[in-house]
């Protein structure tokens, strides 16, 4: 059984509430939830958190990726300026996948841009929640 770390960086706390035509009507919990399940069916266990603060995600991602095999992450804005979270996803040394619900290609020019995406193995955005099933069948096969 592999431990995959599921992290969610600022606002994700708020989603289901949160501009529902970006981000669907799912809450943090639902998706954890089906993350979850789907990892079970698979053999595998999620260890998940959410955070406002870039540096708690960081501590996490220390702490938690020697334990751990792969893992899925939605940066949120961290996304589009955090070299920290890049280097914290570089020196964790597991494969990453980086999923946003949005499609962030089609909304204000700098979230066009993410900084921590090449510290990832694949990027998926605009999928809404499906977008974590396909980024936990990313892992899955190159865990395999
Ligand atoms: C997001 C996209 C980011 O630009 C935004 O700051 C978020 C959510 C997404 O899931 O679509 O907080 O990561």
């Amino acid at each position: 059984m592999k431990t995959i770390l599921l992290i969610h960086g600022p606002n994700l706390n708020l989603l289901g509430s949160r501009e529902p035509e970006h981000y669907g009507a799912k809450t943090l919990r639902d998706i954890e939830s089906l993350v979850k399940d789907a990892a079970e069916k698979l053999g595998h266990t999620v260890s998940a958190f959410q955070s406002n603060h870039e540096g708690a995600i960081i501590d996490f991602i220390q702490k938690e990726s020697p334990k751990a095999a792969g893992i899925i992450i939605n940066p949120g804005a961290l996304t589009h300026y955090s070299y920290a979270l890049y280097d914290a996803l570089r020196d964790a040394a597991l494969p990453a996948v980086e999923v946003h619900l949005s499609d962030i290609n089609s909304r204000e020019p700098w979230r066009k841009v993410s900084v921590t995406a090449p510290a990832c193995i694949a990027q998926i955005s605009g999928k809404k929640e499906a977008g974590y099933i396909e980024a936990l069948e990313i892992l899955n096969k190159k865990l395999q």
